[in-house]
């Protein structure tokens, strides 16, 4: 389904043209002065020079042939000096357009017309540490970013791209070592190692911060931990059977902290899966003659004569003939060219990181490791800051766990919603939990993501203004409408809905006629931030009409189920986009 401004631009290209003027000067956009018309054709002031005539003139001409055109049954178009073409929709062809919406199963919003394979890599979090607030832009901002891929008809695979690699896992190894050096796996026969791993993740979460700390201090230990780093990516088997026991436990700790959060990967894959594909790589990075040795190390050259900033050349080998996290990232590429053969792949990732990917995609596109028409899109965010305006961390300092965040806001939460009694006591967790999740993912996504922002509990919690609780109220409030029409034996009906009587119910339906086109260009942009600006505005609207109108009230029974299906479909997109936010919302709260 087509949204207004498309199919009004086309009819005003039919009037351009058979008026005798361009159709270039068709478009058609959204009011800005929407006192006086709803969407608005600026295109004869912009013609009025190539046509020799008086702007009015041309608006005149144009708004004659709409008129001819049989246009004007379902928008009216008045010209306003010096040559403004002002637009309404007429109110039976909007309430006849919505009945369309309601009866889409995708609520108009349109579908692409090529589906893309599409890899969204987000989360990243590295194993054996917990998952702090750090860790929140990415998971929250990339879940959304990949239901919106998935809403408009894509096919979408959401990696986690687990940090498993390198010197952390050295560190454990070692720290272990010196704590129970008794352990089957640190001797040198090989033998069964035992199924139940030597450790829980609380100890796991305090280990690695011991043996990173001790590291710094003695250089002994930082040795014994490079060496245990080298010992376990040549295979030693005691060390792999390890490593693998840190990975599944921790594994499961980060899916029960995502699963929290709403989160979910289609593939839990790591940067330990990409090494078997760096040897090969290197040697064709080599025999190609694309990659070149500077002062012992291998690097690719990547600056372009465009460039406005430096661009460093990508470092693949360090002299020492280590790899770094470049070169995981570019095998990383390898092997999801192997195994999925994606159309793009869009790495949501802090901003700071821009450029690294920058070197990784120009690298992996002068190496021919994909092709050109490969979309690599690095969507970068900006940081989490305290009200201090500095890093967000825990009252004394440190940085905090996630897990204490969300415990934190969700007691504040419950404390709220304890106080209403449509709330029952034992649904109380649940939904604080619920509106909990809504007051942190709204908090963040309402923000441009590259923007850093403030995280401000206070506000986030709110049930007024532009936060998550106050749209998941404003969909309770709706449902509980509903539900009570339901129990008096009212339909709810999309194919009641009437013409609007009220400017604050015309309102309300344009706003839901431009579901689609607002949510299709948060796609164009991979801009989350967008469908919360679109469902405050729609909420607003709402309110203001819930205000206006007395609903089950309403005398007139076409009238009132004419407002049932209006609300159903409020509820309908609402819900529709709250899911591709990534959170939902209660029946009561
Ligand atoms: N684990 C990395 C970190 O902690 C983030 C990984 C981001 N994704 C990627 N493909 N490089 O910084």
């Amino acid at each position: 389904m087509r949204n207004f401004t498309d199919i009004l631009t086309k009819l005003l290209g039919d009037a351009f043209e058979a008026a005798g003027y361009d159709r270039d000067f068709c478009k058609v956009q959204v009011s800005n002065r929407p006192d006086l018309c709803e969407y608005q054709c600026n295109g004869a002031m912009a013609g009025a020079k190539k046509f020799h005539k008086a702007p009015f003139v041309i608006a005149e001409d144009v708004v004659a042939k709409l008129k001819e055109n049989g246009a004007e049954t379902c928008f009216s178009a008045e010209v306003v000096r010096p040559g403004f073409i002002n637009l309404k929709v007429v109110p039976s062809y909007l309430s006849d357009y919505l009945k369309e919406e309601a009866a889409d199963p995708n609520l108009s919003l349109p579908q692409v017309d090529q589906p893309k394979k599409i890899i969204i890599d987000y989360g990243g979090p590295n194993v054996a540490k917990p998952l702090h607030v750090g860790h929140l832009r990415a998971a929250v901002i990339g879940e959304s970013i990949k239901r919106l891929c998935r809403a408009v008809g894509n096919e979408v695979l959401g990696d986690v791209h687990l940090g498993d690699w390198g010197l952390q896992m050295g560190l454990i190894i070692t720290e272990l070592k010196h704590r129970q050096p008794d352990l089957p796996y640190f001797k040198d026969v090989e033998q069964d190692f035992p199924k139940e791993p030597p450790f829980t993740i609380g100890e796991l979460e305090e280990i690695y911060p011991a043996a990173s700390a001790k590291s710094k201090e003695d250089s002994a230990y930082h040795e014994e931990a490079l060496e245990a780093t080298h010992l376990l990516q040549e295979g030693k088997p005691g060390y792999r059977a390890l490593w693998q026991q840190i990975l599944d436990v921790s594994v499961a700790d980060l899916k029960r902290n995502y699963d929290r959060l709403n989160v979910h990967f289609d593939l839990w894959k790591s940067e330990s899966d990409a090494q078997p594909y760096i040897p090969a790589m290197i040697e064709q990075l080599k025999a190609d003659g694309v990659a070149r040795l500077d002062q012992g190390a291998l690097v690719v050259d990547v600056k372009k004569p465009e460039d406005k900033k430096e661009i460093p050349p990508c470092i693949i080998l360090k002299s020492d003939g280590a790899s770094l996290y470049a070169t995981t990232d570019c095998a990383t590429i390898v092997e999801r060219e192997k195994l999925f053969k994606p159309d793009e792949i869009i790495y949501v990732v802090d901003k700071r990181q821009h450029m690294h990917f920058e070197q990784v995609f120009r690298t992996v596109k002068k190496a021919g490791i994909v092709d050109d028409s490969t979309e690599l899109v690095h969507v970068g965010f900006g940081t989490m800051n305290g009200k201090d305006g500095k890093p967000f961390k825990t009252r004394e300092g440190g940085v905090m766990r996630l897990q204490v965040l969300l415990d934190d806001i969700k007691a504040n939460m419950e404390e709220k919603i304890r106080g209403n009694h449509n709330v029952r006591t034992e649904d109380a967790g649940k939904t604080a939990g619920q509106v909990a999740l809504a007051a942190v993912k709204y908090g963040d996504l309402s923000n441009q993501a590259s923007k850093d922002y403030v995280f401000d509990v206070d506000k986030f919690t709110s049930f007024e203004g532009n936060t998550g609780p106050y749209i998941l109220y404003t969909i309770v409030r709706i449902k509980s409408i509903l539900k009570k029409a339901q129990e008096e034996g009212s339909p709810v009906d999309a194919r009641n809905l009437l013409p609007a009587l009220s400017e604050e119910e015309k309102k309300l339906m344009l706003d839901l006629s431009g579901f689609g086109s607002s949510v299709y260009a948060a796609y164009e942009e991979l801009a989350p931030h967008k469908i919360c600006a679109y469902i405050y505005q729609l909420s607003n609207d709402f309110n203001r009409f819930y205000h206006e109108t007395r609903i089950l009230a309403e005398e007139d029974q076409k009238r009132k189920e004419s407002y049932l299906a209006l609300l159903k479909l409020t509820a309908d997109v609402l819900e529709k986009s709250i899911d591709i936010l990534g959170f939902d919302a209660p029946d009561y709260m």
